[in-house]
């Protein structure tokens, strides 16, 4: 490539990228990370011109990019929360509609009491660090079979200083020995093995996404598992799909959950349901 000021750069990379939604903004976020800055940097420095190493990394992540690789698996990181997650190709990448399970979650989470809660599935442990992050009095639990996301997610930890969260291998509550919790929050997989969005997610690890009977088999068994681990009026909340709503009220329902509801995305979309554990 020749030499390229940073808007020369910016010009090419979004031609590149016409294709895809989001170009302008993906091919910023790459040259940022190509030449060690940020986004505000190249808007103050247009006529910068590139090294050949800069020049050259930037060609190979735009070239990335248009084969189908996610930005935050190329920078190696996302922004959820407005914290900074470490992410790679053992983690999926958190989606901004999770955040509503953060949410939803920190509704019914004392500010002022100690309150133990589980996050299922934690992969790069977005929803239980940014639980942990904004109830500084609580202990968050982050569970996962893959060792290789725990790692990740133990080092996000580190990275944003929240200390009050605790890693644990585990399918599931299969091996859970640390007493009663007060709330049960996670975001499973829950793509149905021929969905046809599969072929678009064929970066992210196929264990983070996929279940068995139409998407449902580890939301029916992680609720089976809950039994005898929440406390009575303990909440247990799902992610799921927005097609998935009436299937996963019914499966709280035959579980013995109480006050049971589904609450919309921002677009308009099931995709949490939560439930309180009955009192008996
Ligand atoms: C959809 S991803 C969610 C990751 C993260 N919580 C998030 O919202 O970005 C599901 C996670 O469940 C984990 N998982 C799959 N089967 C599991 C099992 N049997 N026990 C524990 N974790 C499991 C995967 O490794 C993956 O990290």
């Amino acid at each position: 490539m020749k030499a390229l000021s940073v808007a020369q750069a910016l010009l090419w990379a979004r031609q590149q990228l016409e294709a895809m939604d989001e170009a302008a903004l993906d091919a910023e976020i790459l040259l940022a990370h190509a030449i060690d800055k940020n986004r505000t940097w190249l808007k103050t420095w247009p006529e910068y011109i590139l090294s050949e190493d800069q020049a050259s990394r930037f060609e190979d992540f735009i070239s990335r990019r248009r084969q189908g690789e996610p930005t935050a698996y190329i920078i190696g990181e996302q922004e959820f929360w407005s914290l900074t997650f470490k992410v790679t190709r053992d983690t999926l990448i958190p989606r901004p509609e999770t955040e509503l399970l953060v949410e939803l979650a920190l509704q019914r989470i004392p500010s002022d009491q100690m309150y133990t809660i589980a996050d299922l599935g934690t992969g790069s442990g977005a929803i239980a660090l940014a639980i942990a992050s904004e109830r500084p009095q609580a202990t968050v639990w982050a569970l996962d079979m893959s060792e290789p996301a725990l790692k990740v997610a133990q080092a996000n930890a580190e990275s944003n200083q929240i200390d009050n969260v605790a890693f644990e291998q585990a399918s599931w509550l299969s091996e859970w020995q640390h007493g009663l919790l007060d709330m049960i929050v996670s975001n499973p997989p829950y793509v149905a093995p021929n969905d046809p969005h599969l072929a678009d997610l064929v970066y992210e690890p196929v264990t983070a996404l996929v279940a068995e009977d139409k998407g449902l088999s580890d939301i029916r068994e992680i609720t089976q598992q809950t039994t005898g681990h929440l406390k009575p009026g303990g909440h247990l909340l799902f992610e799921h799909g927005f097609d998935q709503g009436a299937a996963v009220r019914e499966i709280l329902q035959q579980a013995g959950y109480e006050q049971i509801e589904t609450v919309k995305d921002y677009a308009g979309l099931d995709r949490v349901t939560l439930g309180l554990c009955s009192k008996g």
